[in-house]
C-alpha cells in the first residue's frame, strides 16, 4: 500500500499560531496535556473553566491564565474544545456560540459533535480537528521527553483559507508532528475512533481478559497464576507487536505459543464475533449508538452508574489491585 502523506514537524509552521491567542476549554485529560504542551511550545494559551471549577488551582499553579468559558471565547482566536463530548453541545450553545466572531477557529480533538450535528457552527468561522491518537497523559509524557504521539487532522469548514495549516501548526505545538499526522475527515475519525474503543481498546480487550480469567477460576486454577496469564502478561505481548508488528512477535514467542495462538485464536475470534463487530459498526454509522449514549446522558447516566458498580465486583478487579500493589512495593 502506498502510504498517504505523513505530516512531520518540517511541514508545519508554528508562526501561524504564535501570534494568536489560544483558549482551551476544559482542563481534564486532553485539556491539561495540550495546554501545557502549547505553553512549552511558546504559545499564548489560556484556559476557560466553568464557575468554581475544581481544576482552577491546578491550572493556575502550572502558570496558566484561567477565565470563565464565555470570556475566553471573546478573547481568543483559536478555541480548543476539550470537555467531555456529551456536554459540548450545551456548553457551546450557552457560552461559546454567542461570542464567536468572524474568522475565529473552533478546534476539536474528536469529531463527535460535528459529525452527529450536535454543534452546527456559523459559516463565518473555521472548524478544524487535531486528534491525538492516545490519552492526554501519554501526549504530555512523550512531549516532555522530546517525543510525541501521532494524530489525525481534518477540516470541516475553511472560512478564512489556510485552516488546514492552522490545524497542522497546532498539531506541531502539542507534539503530534514529532511522530506524524495524517489527513482525515470528521466522519472517518469519529466512526473509527468509536469502533476502536468499543471493539478493541475499552471493550474487547478488557472483556476478553475478564472472561478468560473467569474460565480459569471456574476450572479451579489458582487466581494468581490465572491473573499472570490473563492480565499481567498482556503488556509484554502488546509491547512486542506494537513497535515491530505481529511477525516480530511470533519470532519472539515459542513455537508452541505461536501454533496454539493462531489455531485457537481463529476459533475464538470467529465469524460470530466478526458479525457482532459489523453490527457495532452499523450502530455507530447509523447514529443508533449516538442516540443511545445521548439518551443515557440526558437521563443522568443510570445505566453507566449501574455498570460501574457491577464492574467493581468483577473478580479480577480485586486481585489486580492487591497484586499490583504487592509487586510494585519494592520498586
Ligand atoms: N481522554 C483522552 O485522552 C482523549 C483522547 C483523544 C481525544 N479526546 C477528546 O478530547 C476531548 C476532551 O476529552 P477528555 O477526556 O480530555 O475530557 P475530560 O477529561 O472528561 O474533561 C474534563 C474537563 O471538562 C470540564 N467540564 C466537564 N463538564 C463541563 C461542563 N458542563 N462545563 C464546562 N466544563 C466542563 C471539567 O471541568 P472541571 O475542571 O470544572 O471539572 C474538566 O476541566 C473530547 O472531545 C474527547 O473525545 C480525549
Amino acid at each position: 500500500m502506498q502510504l498517504p502523506k505523513i505530516y512531520k514537524d518540517k511541514d508545519a509552521d508554528l508562526n501561524l499560531i504564535k501570534n494568536k491567542s489560544i483558549g482551551i476549554i476544559g482542563y481534564g485529560n486532553q485539556g491539561r496535556a495540550q495546554a501545557l504542551n502549547l505553553l512549552d511550545s511558546g504559545m499564548n494559551v489560556s484556559i476557560g473553566l466553568r464557575n468554581e471549577s475544581s481544576s482552577f488551582k491546578m491550572a493556575v499553579d502550572s502558570g496558566l491564565h484561567c477565565t470563565p468559558v464565555n470570556e475566553i471565547v471573546k478573547d481568543c482566536d483559536i478555541i480548543s474544545l476539550l470537555i467531555p463530548d456529551q456536554v459540548m453541545k450545551e456548553v457551546y450553545s450557552e457560552n461559546i456560540e454567542p461570542h464567536l466572531t468572524e474568522g475565529k477557529t473552533l478546534l476539536f480533538s474528536h469529531g463527535y459533535n460535528i459529525h452527529y450535528n450536535l454543534i452546527q457552527p456559523p459559516k463565518f468561522i473555521n472548524v478544524v480537528m487535531a486528534a491525538p491518537s492516545g490519552a492526554g497523559s501519554e501526549l504530555r509524557k512523550q512531549f516532555k521527553i522530546g517525543k510525541g504521539i501521532p494524530g489525525l487532522i481534518a477540516v470541516h469548514q475553511d472560512y478564512s483559507g489556510g485552516s488546514f495549516d492552522i490545524a497542522l501548526s497546532y498539531s506541531k505545538a502539542i507534539g503530534l508532528t514529532r511522530m506524524g499526522v495524517f489527513k482525515s475527515t470528521f466522519k472517518e475519525e469519529t466512526e473509527t475512533d468509536l469502533f476502536g474503543e468499543q471493539i478493541i481498546l475499552t471493550g474487547g480487550i478488557p472483556k476478553l481478559i475478564q472472561s478468560a480469567y473467569k474460565v480459569l477460576l471456574e476450572a479451579n486454577y489458582n487466581p494468581i497464576t490465572a491473573w499472570f496469564v490473563c492480565y499481567y502478561e498482556l503488556k509484554t505481548i502488546v509491547d512486542l507487536f506494537h513497535s515491530k508488528g505481529f511477525e516480530f512477535m511470533n519470532q519472539a514467542i515459542s513455537d508452541t505459543a505461536e501454533f496454539g495462538g493462531i489455531t485457537r485464536g481463529n476459533r475464538i475470534i470467529n465469524e460470530n464475533v466478526r458479525n457482532e463487530m459489523r453490527l457495532a459498526l452499523e450502530e455507530i454509522q447509523s447514529g443508533k449508538f449516538h442516540k443511545e449514549w445521548m439518551d443515557e446522558y440526558e437521563r443522568g447516566y443510570p445505566q453507566l452508574k449501574n455498570m460501574r458498580e457491577q464492574e467493581k465486583q468483577i473478580p479480577i478487579e480485586e486481585i489486580s489491585k492487591q497484586l499490583l500493589k504487592a509487586l510494585c512495593e519494592n520498586k
